[in-house]
């Protein structure tokens, strides 16, 4: 048996471990740095017409030289007005029409994505992969009926909306496993130069919460959270030597949020992360090769640090101290009062 003393003296060790992994965003890297870490590298990001995906693809298209970029994504318009864009200004970006949620649009997207980088030099294949694909979804309609207007015989009862999971959660893992599997596999072990490989994650601090009855999309951000700590306890994607990472920020005004859930935000007092903020959290996990196995968060100051491990009660103590500063006023992190009949 372990003496009390002797555990605690154990644990205070893993503690201070771990502590001395916390990333610290207030030095942000150079453009030097930037620019000799992404030369010639490639980046594949869903959801890529839109919002963060749209800024992350265009940050890495112009971040340095022979940088590579495809853009995946439903919304064809959209996608191929920034493709169009950025390859005026001399980028090289494929988009490719993608439903994330559709096993088969993913391996093709896997298929013409490896097929147009090896048309640009034989061999390359993708460096880092963003799963920045995903939609609200729909709210969950539990408000009771009233008992006259049952009428047991002609329920026809709705199903919820499942689509936020859909798209977040299953195209994520779809996302994963193909990366993983075959588009990043070609350089790793070959030169070690080159093999470093990131996949980032985007879960959200719905991750680390529940927005009212805003369940389908609740339940994919924790399922995406669920698949970043799979993809890092395991021997193989650690063979694999990919980094991986999530990025879980706090609201921010993209047209993921409908107009009127952004004045009611707004109006409750919530205040929004920056895309700028999120974007340059994004390329830091993309640049840094330290960075591997964080959960990252943006609100109104900047990014941060979840220390989602041991030493950071997997995220809550930083929460609790956003939240005691104000910048995660959240109308969503309420304790649960007791249910009463009475
Ligand atoms: N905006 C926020 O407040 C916020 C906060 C935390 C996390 N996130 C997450 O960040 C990611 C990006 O969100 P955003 O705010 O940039 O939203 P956005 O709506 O601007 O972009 C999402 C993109 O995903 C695409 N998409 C949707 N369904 C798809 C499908 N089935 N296949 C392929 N593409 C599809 C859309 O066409 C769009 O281009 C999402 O995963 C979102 O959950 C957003």
């Amino acid at each position: 048996m372990h003496s009390k003393s002797s555990l605690q003296a154990a644990f205070d060790a893993v503690k201070e471990r771990q502590a001395g992994l916390t990333l610290d965003f207030n030095t942000p890297l150079s453009d030097v740095h930037i620019t000799q870490s992404l030369r010639g590298r490639t980046l594949l990001c869903t959801g890529g017409s839109s919002g963060f995906g749209a800024a992350f693809v265009t940050a890495f298209a112009k971040s340095a030289e022979d940088t590579a970029v495809i853009l995946a994504d439903l919304d064809v318009e959209k996608g191929i007005a920034l493709q169009d864009a950025l390859k005026a200004e001399g980028c090289a970006v494929k988009f490719i029409r993608t439903d994330v949620t559709d096993w088969e649009s993913q391996v093709n997207l896997f298929r013409a994505a490896l097929a147009w980088l090896s048309e640009i030099s034989p061999g390359r294949s993708i460096d880092h992969v963003i799963c920045s694909a995903g939609v609200l979804g729909g709210s969950l309609d539990i408000e009771p009926s009233h008992p006259a207007e049952l009428d047991y015989k002609n329920l026809q009862p709705k199903p919820p909306s499942a689509k936020g999971i859909a798209t977040g959660l299953t195209g994520s893992m779809y996302t994963a496993q193909l990366a993983l599997k075959y588009g990043m596999s070609l350089h790793v072990g070959h030169d070690t130069a080159l093999a470093d490989k990131s996949l980032l994650l985007l879960g959200s601090l719905a991750s680390y919460s529940g927005i009212a009855l805003q369940s389908d999309y609740t339940a994919s951000k924790w399922g995406v959270r669920g698949l970043f700590r799979s993809l890092l306890n395991d021997e193989t994607s650690a063979s694999c030597q990919v980094r991986i990472n999530m990025l879980a920020p706090f609201f921010t005004a993209t047209p993921l949020i409908p107009a009127q859930m952004l004045l009611y935000l707004k109006a409750k007092g919530v205040k929004f992360a920056r895309i700028e903020d999120v974007e340059a959290a994004a390329m830091r996990i993309l640049v840094d090769k330290r960075i591997h196995g964080r959960a990252v968060s943006v609100d109104v100051s900047g990014p941060f640090d979840l220390q989602d491990d041991w030493s950071g009660a997997y995220g809550a103590t930083v929460l609790e101290g956003g939240i005691v500063q104000g910048n995660l006023s959240m109308p969503l992190v309420q304790v649960s009062q007791p249910r009463s009949r009475d």
